[in-house]
């Protein structure tokens, strides 16, 4: 078999969407950053003469001496990887074996930082890597996507592009454009303690949508609006007025019954505390809150007096990357 390196490790960063999140899955615009916060997949040659994959933060750990056996054990837990896996056996030449994969992130799944994409990215860049196969990025970030289907049903692909390639992303009908880095920006992420599912608040808004479609057409297109002037104002650096359309976002989203308790109570006290801007990041019903504002460090401080778990981060520029160990 063709094996290019003992031993290789790919790290891919967490994602947070600044706005127009749901409404990007009926092909509006979104914008999103990727965030210094990463998934990791090592791969490393064994003589065993078996596959195996540790889920490191799970505390669980598959083996077969077979990879179609591995995949079925895989499929029902973790359908994502079993899909990542069963690709990589299609592009792989030869026979996948003799390996161990480890994977772990720093990402807490149901949060809305794209967990899954994030680790979708590493372990299809670390397979890449690792085989020697050359793909690009954009190759990378659509074995991402297949993966994130297992999961999400129909994503928009936002998570998995953004995980990808990091930087600033303007992100519709799965193309996207980098914008320009505004200067200063540091992102206040504070998590509500909720764990959500991406589909359970796809699928509130699918429901919504249904019983009044040409209301929830308007609010999903205002959405969109809105992230086109966003685009605007993030390539002019106005921090303020894209917190301005942050907390509008917020509004519309909560009109789609995305929003909580927990959230607005975030949300009040960042705005209380100088925030420009706060609203749910992902999709809503739990997860995070990303705000924005000149001083986050104090408005970080309030929050934790609060009780609230909470993280200052900057934007990730690199995307995916790999490394040699
Ligand atoms: C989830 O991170 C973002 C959603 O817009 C879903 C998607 O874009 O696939 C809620």
């Amino acid at each position: 078999m063709k094996i290019f390196n003992r031993r290789v490790i790919a790290y891919a960063p967490g994602k947070c969407i600044l706005l127009g999140e749901h409404a990007v899955v009926y092909g509006y615009p979104a914008i999103a950053v990727g965030i210094s916060l990463y998934s990791q997949c090592r791969i490393s040659k064994v003589d065993s003469n078996r596959i195996e994959l540790n889920l490191i933060d799970f505390k669980k750990k598959f083996e077969s001496n077979n990879i179609d056996n591995l995949i079925s054990l895989l499929k029902k837990q973790f359908p994502q990887l079993a899909r990542g896996l069963q690709i990589f056996s299609d592009l792989v030449d030869e026979q996948i074996k003799d390996i161990s994969i480890g994977i772990s992130s720093s990402l807490l799944s149901g949060s809305g930082l794209g967990s899954s994409a994030s680790i979708a990215v590493a372990f299809a860049s670390a397979f890449n890597e690792f085989y020697g196969l050359s793909l690009d990025k954009t190759k990378i970030s659509d074995i991402a996507y297949e993966m994130e289907k297992m999961v999400h049903g129909t994503p928009s692909g936002i998570d998995n592009t953004t995980c990808t390639f990091g930087n600033i992303i303007y992100f519709k009908n799965k193309k996207f454009e980098m914008l320009r880095i505004p200067s200063d920006l540091k992102l206040l992420i504070t998590y509500t303690g909720i764990h959500h599912r991406t589909s359970d608040a796809i699928n509130k808004i699918r429901k919504l949508r249904e019983n009044n479609l040409e209301l929830i057409d308007r609010i999903l297109s205002d959405i969109g609006f809105l992230v086109e002037r966003a685009k605007n104002v993030i390539q002019n650096n106005e921090l303020e007025k894209l917190g301005e359309l942050m907390n509008i976002n917020q509004g519309l989203l909560a009109a789609l019954g995305v929003s909580n308790s927990v959230i607005s109570v975030i949300n009040q006290i960042a705005l209380n505390n100088g925030a420009f801007g706060s609203k749910l990041t992902g999709a809503g019903l739990g997860g995070c809150v990303v705000s924005l504002g000149k001083d986050v460090l104090n408005i970080a401080k309030v929050l934790s007096d609060n009780g609230f778990q909470n993280f200052i981060l900057d934007i990730e520029n690199r995307g995916a990357w790999v490394e040699h160990e």
